[in-house]
């Protein structure tokens, strides 16, 4: 008798079928192969390829800097190891907002350079004709509310987003538009839990959120800073699983210490 051993692979109905049956979904991003099969083997359900590589990559400050070229370099990384979740990746900042055409054509260069599943795209009823054109042409898109960091000089902070009536009017009407255009699932991000409670109610879609309460169908966390390697980066969303920026000091100071004591290589680390 043969054992199955495959893999199965979850898509992007396999999260909607999630919802249906009340399943929370799980999402961490990832940026490069070596995290990306910890986190896949781990049981993660989707794996964000974020622009926030741009911070925890490359360590600029904002996520505008990062280009598609580079979006697509850190999203092969990391289909060469899931095997099993869902990878979304982020469209970056200026590879979409000009028109639907510039948005479908940087959406295919990921799909067909990286081989990821799905694309994210910042935005609400304003990219609404490029959500439409990208999956007419097949691509499943994930949409992304609330506070969207490609727009951070136009909101000056990093502060919770939708508090007062119009904005939060605003993002209810902007999660059936994404729902309508055919996203099949929507980010929200830093908002107040009952705003996400709403729009998670609202629509069929599930949402996953970051700094967006329970009610959220899945959450999201950048996972440099769940493991604890953003140092000093603690907002009130975050929990820390690991302090890995301690560990990691910890373990190259040890390694200079040997080093310079002559005690790396022993005998026996040496042919
Ligand atoms: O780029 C990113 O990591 C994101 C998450 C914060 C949702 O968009």
């Amino acid at each position: 008798m043969s054992v199955n051993t495959e893999i199965k692979r979850i898509t992007t109905n396999t999260l909607q079928e999630m919802k249906l049956r009340g399943e929370k979904i799980s999402m961490l991003t990832s940026y490069d192969y070596s995290m990306a099969r910890i986190v896949d083997e781990a049981g993660i359900d989707a794996i964000l390829v974020g622009d926030s590589a741009s911070n925890v990559m490359a360590g600029h400050e904002t996520t505008l800097p990062i280009t598609l070229d580079q979006m697509i370099y850190h999203a092969s990384s990391v289909v060469r190891a899931a095997k099993r979740s869902l990878v979304v990746v982020d469209l970056p900042f200026g590879s979409y907002q000009g028109n639907s055409k510039e948005a479908l054509n940087s959406a295919i260069r990921i799909m067909k350079e990286s081989g990821a599943h799905a694309v994210k795209l910042e935005g609400g009823e304003e990219i609404r004709e490029s959500i439409e054109r990208i999956i007419t042409a097949g691509i499943p898109v994930m949409g992304h509310l609330g506070l969207t960091p490609q727009s951070i000089y136009k909101f000056g902070t990093y502060t919770v987003r939708a508090k007062e009536e119009a904005e939060a009017e605003k993002l209810k009407k902007d999660v059936l538009v994404l729902q309508e255009a055919g996203c099949f699932a929507v980010v929200l991000e830093k908002i107040p839990a009952k705003l996400a409670a709403a729009a998670t109610e609202s629509v069929k879609i599930p949402t996953i959120g970051i700094g967006a309460g329970a009610a959220c169908d899945g959450q999201v966390l950048v996972v440099h800073d769940m493991l604890g390697l953003t140092k000093g980066f603690r907002p009130r969303f975050l929990r820390q699983y690991l302090n890995l920026y301690e560990e990691i000091s910890g373990a190259v100071k040890g390694y200079v210490a040997d080093v310079k004591s002559s005690d790396f290589p022993s005998e026996k680390e040496q042919y």
